[in-house]
């Protein structure tokens, strides 16, 4: 059988992610009710940084340690990566050594190249164009919260991103309706925004994004690799910040996420970050839960 890999949410199958996303909730579970399972012992993940990271590199180095395995953390400064060593052989020789890898990086066609090259299933934890995983605990999040996310109603406010696109993705195999807000020029990828055609579309103005909305989404607008932009952006993005008034246009019960790190008084409000409509710790969490459910699916077939 060829070996599986996650580089997008789309290498999976609808069924697959409904599953995960149960066995994620299950998992989780497990974990509160301090049950050990080990699926994983012996087993080794490669993890290689290109991009600093807080909550991926800690969510599935411990998933690994409560798996019973054991996690490597790879940056370019200490590889031979970092000094022109090709990416390829990089994934030669890894994925000989280890049985799953990682790699968070800035061309998604380098992940690609990677994973072309590996004997063993590879995860993207990162790269300009998609962030799968962070999807994973959003949607385990929203339905652990509010149930079903099928028919409801995402707004997301922000740059046409990574998240952005993962977004666009989630809608068409989850099934939500996906409004998206972003200054000209920020635009989400057209071919990627291409592929969903009923229930994703670009609307006008952050207000009739987040409009009668379960739930809005926002990131940061200047993303890593793009320092330099950052002072052009707050000017650019200045009316696109999540604020209480713009919540309020929501629904009552609409939750609030981010995938962390977020800037308060940017993107969005410290009143909303931290009111009682944000999920975002909960979501920060479940990050663990949703790669422990990922890493097993991909590891022993268990779903
Ligand atoms: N949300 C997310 O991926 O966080 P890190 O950059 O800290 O890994
Ligand atoms: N869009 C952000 C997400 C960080 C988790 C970035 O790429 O920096």
């Amino acid at each position: 059988m060829a070996t599986r890999h996650f580089l997008t949410l789309t290498d999976f199958s609808q069924k697959e992610l409904h599953k995960l996303i149960i066995r994620a909730i299950e998992l989780k579970k497990m974990r509160q009710q301090g049950e050990k399972y080990e699926p994983l012992k012996n087993k080794t993940l490669g993890m290689v940084f290109e991009k600093s990271s807080t909550r991926t590199r800690v969510s599935f180095e411990a998933a690994m340690t409560h798996f019973g395995g054991h996690a490597i953390f790879l940056s370019p400064r200490d590889t031979q990566l970092g000094r022109g060593e090709p990416i390829e052989d990089t994934a030669r020789v890894l994925s000989r050594m280890v049985d799953i890898i990682m790699i968070r990086t800035y061309e998604h066609e380098k992940l690609e190249r990677f994973a072309q090259h590996s004997i063993v299933p590879v995860i993207n934890a990162l790269t300009d164009k998609f962030h799968p995983c962070q999807l994973l605990a959003d949607v385990q999040t929203y339905v652990e919260k509010r149930g079903n996310i099928k028919g409801k109603k995402v707004a997301w406010v922000s740059d046409g991103n990574n998240m952005c696109h993962s977004y666009i993705n989630a809608a068409k195999l989850f099934e939500f309706d996906l409004k998206i807000a972003c200054p000209e020029g920020h635009f989400p990828d057209r071919d990627i925004l291409a592929s969903v055609k009923e229930n994703c579309e670009i609307v006008g103005s952050p207000e009739l994004a987040v409009e009668n909305a379960d739930l809005v989404v926002t990131d940061v607008w200047a993303s890593m690799g793009q320092e330099q932009e950052q002072a052009a952006r707050l000017k650019t993005f200045s009316g696109y910040q999540i604020t209480p008034e713009l919540m309020a246009l929501a629904k009552p019960d609409a939750l609030f996420m981010h995938c962390l790190p977020a800037h308060r008084g940017e993107e969005v409000s410290a009143t909303v970050i931290d009111g009682p409509q944000s999920a975002v710790w909960d979501e920060a969490e479940n990050r663990l839960h949703a790669q422990k459910a990922l890493l097993e699916f991909l590891l022993t077939n268990v779903c």
